[in-house]
């Protein structure tokens, strides 16, 4: 799996976004260890609070089928010209379970800037902390 198809299958996810507050269409594409790739899209609700993000989508479908190690790359694409990163609330999550993650944010046109969650979250909170 390279980098451009993992961007291409989150592109692709956007279609099946439930967006209908905000018309902000996401889509990610969480690729594992194993070579499997764990997709996602944002899911809102009327009580907007609720919605999930499709970064969160794809780690909590990963997780909930057994994959909750070694993820290597996320893709996310978002719509129009910014280059669509996670929030503050996927980072936390993306950084527990891989601070390693190599997060590919994408926009539109299909272009990607590249990162680490580890850069994204500075002195990141994780279940070390707990120990
Ligand atoms: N959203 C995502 O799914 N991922 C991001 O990285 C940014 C925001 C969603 C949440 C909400 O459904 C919509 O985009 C607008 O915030």
């Amino acid at each position: 799996m390279t980098d451009r198809e993992l961007v291409e299958k989150a592109l692709a996810m956007r279609n099946f976004a439930h967006a209908p507050y905000s018309d902000f269409h996401v889509g990610a594409a969480l690729l594992c260890a194993d070579g499997r790739v764990f997709t996602g899209c944002n899911v809102e609700s009327a009580a907007y609070g609720c919605t999930i993000c499709a970064e969160r989508t794809a780690l909590f479908k990963a997780v909930s089928e057994g994959c909750t190690t070694g993820f290597s790359a996320i893709a996310i694409a978002g719509q129009g010209q910014e280059y669509c990163w996670p929030c503050g609330a996927c980072r936390q999550l993306l950084y527990e379970f891989a601070p390693d993650l190599r997060v590919l944010a994408a926009r539109e046109d299909g272009s990607w800037q590249e990162s680490r969650m580890g850069e994204l979250l500075p002195h990141g909170f994780g279940a070390a902390h707990l120990k």
